[in-house]
């Protein structure tokens, strides 16, 4: 049974994401961090602790992450896409945690629950990934009690937040080529082209909110986002990226990938944040190959999209 800790920056799809890391019978969610991102990290360590306890998995430790990147100050959080608060404006409709907040650090918490385990542990990183960065420049040796991580995060033929980047890379790319630098923790890289594909469109939301009060909840968080990514999208559809990322966390193999070096643009030009990705098939990769490290990249769920999305309502 996998053992998870989700590193994150809630968000609405991180909402659903954590929701359904409780819901999956396959997972043992070990911890969740937050980190700076779609707003700032005191709303993703509130919405993140409401949403345990609404949950009712207040037993899940919450670590403090990162406030800001580790090298060039935030341009901006995406209060557009997630609303006021991170939830569309209702994060006040969630509980308050009835245990004191714990003060421990994100990088303190990924390295006491690492070493306490059994096993190793699969990290699902789905904000910007300073957290890991910092947590792997400051115990390398833990990098062996990494199963792996599964990163939502780039685009290989676009990006969300500039025409080239992906936001949770775009938000830190510096953090995010370390990470994907580490040749010692095995990497699925989820990508915008997967998860734009798995929207779900308003009957979906619908039959959520029909589903119970947690549903209703995810439901009612999804008002702002659906209404900018039907835009962005030009059709009755949002995705939930990070869910994607857990889905496949939970049940390993659920998403088809390919094995392709990648790297990040770090410049300070209109690429910054991108993901370059070898799609050259491997042999064929002819005039200046890179030297990076080939990860794996999910390009599509092994048993279709309907499954997927059924999988999602869980
Ligand atoms: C990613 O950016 C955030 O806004 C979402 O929560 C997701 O992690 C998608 O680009
Ligand atoms: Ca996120």
């Amino acid at each position: 049974m996998p053992s998870l800790i989700i590193d994150t920056d809630p968000g609405v799809d991180d909402a659903f994401a954590i929701a359904l890391a409780c819901a999956m019978p396959e997972v043992t969610l070990l911890g969740v961090t937050a980190v700076f991102g779609n707003v700032p990290l005191a709303m993703t360590t509130r919405n993140a602790r409401r949403l345990l306890a609404f949950l009712g998995r207040e037993d899940v430790p919450v670590g403090i992450g990162a406030a800001h990147p580790l090298v060039h100050p935030q341009v901006h959080e995406a209060y557009d896409v997630h609303g006021s608060d991170g939830l569309s404006g209702r994060a006040d409709t969630l509980p308050e945690p009835r245990a004191r907040a714990s003060d421990v650090d994100a990088v303190t918490l990924m390295a006491r629950l690492l070493e306490a385990a059994d096993e190793p542990v699969t990290i699902v990183p789905i904000g910007p990934l300073t957290n890991v960065a910092l947590l792997l420049a400051a115990h390398p040796r833990l990098a062996e009690k990494i199963d792996r991580l599964v990163i939502m995060g780039g685009g290989l033929a676009h990006g969300n937040t500039t025409p080239a980047a992906e936001f949770n890379l775009w938000s830190d790319p510096e953090a995010a080529q370390r990470v994907l630098a580490v040749e010692q923790v095995p990497v699925t890289l989820v990508p915008l082209d997967l998860t734009l594909r798995c929207t779900v469109d308003k009957a979906w939301l619908t039959a959520l909110a029909e589903s119970g009060p947690i549903g209703a909840a995810l439901a009612g968080f999804s008002a702002d986002t659906y209404a900018y990514y039907s835009e962005f999208l030009g059709r009755d559809g949002v995705p939930i990226h990070d869910a994607v990322a857990v889905a496949e966390a939970a049940v390993p193999g659920l998403l088809r990938t390919a094995a392709m070096p990648v790297e990040v643009d770090c410049s300070y030009g209109p690429g910054r944040g991108g993901l370059i990705a070898d799609q050259r098939p491997e042999g064929r990769r002819r005039g200046q190959p890179t030297d990076r490290r080939p990860v794996e990249v999910a390009m599509e769920p092994t048993d279709g999209v309907d499954k997927l999305r059924e999988l999602l309502l869980t």
